[in-house]
């Protein structure tokens, strides 16, 4: 700790801070532009300028730029000193010569930090009268828009995008000052990262194209604190909407998940919710029971809308005159939502609706978590790990913001020999120049070169059975006492010895696995290297990746296989389905699929999208998405997070019948009992969650209560100068209603209520603070720039490892064998596409690559394919075509298919592949 002297005042701070870090952390204001919490100093603005002085005597101090200057203990500065005020002011006019000035048409404007620090500074005339530098822009794809000419030449985009993310296709050109941040053509920018230069470029050059479409400022918007949907890694996000559609995704600022970057799945894919063909009205389908064979479920009749009572009354009927009703859940739904489900149809009737093989998977996992010795580490703790394993993971495809903490893990070996040298870690072309190539170890074990690939020290890309193998020899390195697999080639055990080795020196070593490839001796080894390191007394980690936002969830509330529900209602053992937000077809195949709904006497539906199940429904009740409903998803880290509703969809659109599903549950349940319908709030679901499985136990902490007040108030959703409120209805009725209650949390649906900073609060709507409109206002909400909020970060903890000496695994496969005539085929996880309600949003659909199988060239030459050809994988009746990518890495005797590609495949399966279109 140091005492420093800020214009008078003392104060104490973290000495290895530098002055605009530990001022900013102090709550006082200094401008500032090229500097970035999670990125460091460079000094290139010199924006951030303050007096420092000698001692307490000297009175004429020098100009030092804060963001540069160490915190020295007893140190005097001055922000209001005369000179550094002038100083700024002069930085600031040059920064804006050749600024457009185009604030009212320019998107950024309401939330652009250029916008705030030119205020703070008291930059508010122009004298520079000549002609400014203009620059062409580029198509950089459909996430991102481009104005060159608002640029200050900051550098931060570049720095996120190439040094932070390691994207290379953006650049700087030209030379002094004449500078050109863009790609060397125009195209699609690479990085799955690149929705971030949307927030790190303090000025309106990158915005997001997404939002340009219906754009509305930032003060116009409605917030809520939610959690991303589009994966488990469980980034918190803050959606903002107007008229009823979200229009645009902000980063919300987690201290141990996502800090201030989202990848561009989860900002972008957001669309699906204001998708025009979605259910918002309850719908009933007469049925004309044809068995037209396993291809197709019945003839589909006519299609009516039902208003709520009738549609309830309906669906009651039907389920009421039912031998046996089940329920099949979803992992893309909130735990209330499924334990609603499981509370309406009875526990010994209720289905995960996760394929078993997958659900097999997150069941061993969740034992993993608990049973290996090594904790679940948040993305802040694997960013400060020093060794890293990966196992079966392509984690760029699978859990993109763990890969973007995996590189900072590896590339902290900068800040390790950094602080040797005793430089300060927020140096950072100091530590860059220093690190040059070094890295912490990373070894990636793979089918498929990776994005990560160009980091790690070594790299082995092979089938499961050998990735695994690789992963108990790493093991066995480690302890004797694990078993090692047979007849193990000479170059893997060297590789194994290297892992072990590196993973012994380590001090914080890490071990990733997950489900992504389907296959469970993969996880049973990285299990076996986490209990060989936990044997050790070695400090580690162990993240498994889950593939869905609520996957760790459901597996931890329990329940039946996807198949055993199908199995029942094929057989006829039950005959009533409740489906909750899933879309069966994509799990499991139609021939599978179809005879259980057909044969089933009532199906009833729920979702906020209008699938192939859905359109299968005898009764369809129009489900909220997470924008317009609250409850609770546990991530891959084991961490339950509340989401809040966003906004209310029948204010804008009174027709619409949307409710959340756990309130559609209550409803139905009462309805079937002939009961009048007892109301239920979101935190008396959540208590009951919490009370029937212990294991869920904690998670009426995970968000704030409805009761929650700050000074007797509730919180806004709506920044303080949210116009038009009266306006916005006037096309329905001229006389504004009263603007929607919200029974289930403390937010309101108004900009009256505490927005304020001053006051700790762990759920943030939006960040707001006087002064600092831009993201940056997160500066406020922390306990240290960059740290953690201050009335701490969302979200409990539900995954600890339990005390005790866990026996290995001890079942370990052969290597693989390639068959003569038939290939493993391998689940691939694709980023882009392969989530089915983001897949859903033109954006994410614009961004997709086009659907390939992945070949081996060995296995293409022998079928006699060129690339891009078509290839038809055959699995028993089922058959997907699709053309071919011949891969230089992949392993031979296998073939990659890709996620929601229209073949759904939970686990490796043996297949048959027919050269040449063949029609499926
Ligand atoms: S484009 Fe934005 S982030 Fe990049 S240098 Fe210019 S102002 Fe800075
Ligand atoms: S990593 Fe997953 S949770 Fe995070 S933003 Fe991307 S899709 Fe959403
Ligand atoms: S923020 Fe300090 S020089 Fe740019």
């Amino acid at each position: 700790m140091a005492t420093i002297h800020v214009d008078g005042r003392d104060y104490e701070v973290d000495g290895a801070d530098n002055l605009l870090h530990a001022c900013l952390s102090l709550g006082l204001d200094i401008p500032y532009f090229c500097w970035h919490p999670a990125m460091g100093s460079v000094g290139a603005c010199r924006q951030c300028a303050v007096k420092q002085y000698k001692n307490a005597d000297d009175t004429q101090g020098m100009l030092v730029m804060s963001c540069m200057a160490p915190v020295q203990d007893d140190a005097y500065i001055s922000i209001e000193d005369e000179e550094a005020k002038a100083f700024r002011a002069n930085v600031i006019e040059w920064l804006m010569i050749n600024h457009p000035h185009d604030c009212p048409v320019c998107e950024e404007g309401g939330h652009c930090h250029l916008q705030d620090m030119t205020v703070m500074t008291g930059h508010d005339s122009r004298r520079y009268r000549f002609r400014k530098r203009t620059h062409k822009n580029q198509y950089l794809g459909p996430f991102i828009a481009h104005e060159m000419n608002r640029c200050i030449t900051c550098y931060r985009c570049v720095r996120f995008y190439q040094d932070y993310a390691g994207g290379g296709d953006l650049g700087a050109f030209g030379a002094h000052d004449n500078i050109y941040f863009g790609r060397f053509q125009e195209g699609t920018l690479e990085s799955p990262f690149s929705g971030n230069l949307t927030e790190v470029c303090p000025t309106g050059v990158f915005t997001d194209q997404t939002h340009s479409e219906h754009y509305t400022r930032k003060w116009d918007l409605q917030f809520a604190p939610s959690v991303c949907h589009q994966c488990a890694v469980g980034c918190n996000i803050s959606p903002g909407e107007r008229y009823g559609d979200i229009r645009r995704i902000e980063n919300r600022y987690h201290g141990d998940v996502n800090h201030y970057f989202l990848c561009d799945r989860g900002r972008f894919g957001y669309g699906y919710v204001n998708r025009e063909d979605r259910p918002r009205v309850p719908e009933w389908r007469e049925r004309q029971r044809v068995d037209a064979g396993p291809g197709a479920a019945g003839v589909v009749g006519g299609t009516i809308s039902l208003e709520i009572d009738d549609a309830l009354d309906r669906a009651a009927d039907g389920l009421r005159s039912a031998r046996r009703v089940i329920g099949i859940g979803s992992p893309r739904a909130s735990l209330e939502s499924n334990h609603m489900l499981r509370t309406l149809v009875g526990d010994e009737n209720f289905s995960t609706g996760i394929d078993a093989r997958e659900l097999e998977l997150l069941v061993r996992m969740s034992e993993l978590n608990t049973r290996c010795g090594l904790p679940s580490p948040s993305l802040r703790e694997i960013e400060a790990c020093d060794a890293v394993l990966v196992l079966g993971e392509d984690l760029l495809q699978s859990a993109a913001r763990m890969a973007l903490a995996v590189r900072q893990a590896i590339n902290a070996r900068g800040d390790a020999l950094a602080a040797e040298r005793g430089i300060p870690t927020w140096n950072a072309e100091a530590v860059k120049t220093l690190a040059q190539e070094a890295h912490h170890p990373l070894f990636l074990a793979t089918p498929e070169a990776t994005g990560l690939d160009e980091l790690a020290e070594r790299t082995l890309h092979a089938a499961p059975d050998d990735i695994a193998r690789l992963g108990f020899a790493v093991a066995h390195c480690l302890d004797a006492e694990a078993p090692a697999p047979e007849a193990l080639d000479d170059v893997t055990w060297a590789l194994a010895r290297r892992i072990g080795e590196a993973l012994l020196a380590a001090e914080r070593p890490l071990v990733i696995a997950g489900g992504s490839l389907g296959s469970p001796a993969v996880l049973e080894a990285a299990g076996n290297v986490a209990r060989a390191l936990a044997r050790r007394a070695q400090a580690g980690a162990l993240s498994l990746v889950r593939r869905e936002a609520n996957s760790t969830g459901l597996a931890l509330l329990g329940g039946q296989s996807l198949e055993w529900a199908l199995d029942l209602l094929a057989n006829g053992d039950a005959d009533g389905v409740v489906v909750l937000e899933n879309d069966l077809y994509t799990r499991a195949a139609a021939a599978r699929v179809n005879p259980a709904l057909q044969r089933a006497d009532c199906v009833v539906v729920l979702d906020h999208q209008r699938t192939a199940t859905w359109e299968k429904a005898d009764i369809g009740l129009p489900a909220a998405s997470f924008a317009e409903s609250d409850g609770t998803l546990v991530s891959l880290e084991g961490r339950a997070q509340r989401f809040y509703q966003v906004f209310e969809p029948s204010y804008i659109r009174p027709e619409t019948r949307i409710r959340e599903s756990w309130r559609w549950l209550n409803a139905l349940k009462a309805s079937v009992e002939r009961q009048p319908v007892t109301p239920l709030t979101l935190d008396e679901v959540t208590r009951e969650v919490a009370a029937t499985h212990s294991v869920l136990a904690p998670v009426g902490d995970a968000g704030l209560s409805a009761a929650y007040r700050v000074h007797g108030l509730r919180l806004a959703r709506e920044p303080h100068r949210y116009s038009g409120r009266t306006a916005m209805r006037a096309n329905l009725d001229v006389s504004e209603p009263r603007v929607p209650q919200d029974p289930d949390t403390p937010f309101a649906f108004s900009m009256e209520g505490y927005a304020g900073y001053d006051e700790p609060r762990r759920e943030v709507a939006f960040a707001w603070a006087p002064g600092w409109n831009s993201p940056q206002a997160w500066n406020k909400f922390q306990d240290e720039v960059g740290g953690h909020l201050r009335a701490g970060d969302p979200g409990v903890r539900l995954l600890a490892p339990l005390p005790g000496d866990y026996d290995y695994a001890r079942d370990l496969p052969a290597a693989f064998a390639p068959r003569d005539e038939q290939w493993l085929a391998v689940p691939q996880p694709r980023l882009f596409g392969g989530e089915e309600t983001s897949a859903r949003a033109e954006p994410i659909q614009a961004r997709m690559d086009a659907t390939r199988f992945t070949l081996s060239a060995r296995t293409a030459e022998r079928l006699r394919l060129t690339p891009d050809a078509a290839m038809t994988l055959i699995l028993g009746e089922r058959r997907l075509t699709l053309p071919v990518t011949i891969s230089a890495t992949w392993p031979d005797g296998t073939v990659g298919v890709p996620s929601q590609a229209g073949l759904p495949l939970a686990a490796p399966e043996w297949a048959r592949l027919e050269a040449g279109e063949v029609s499926a």
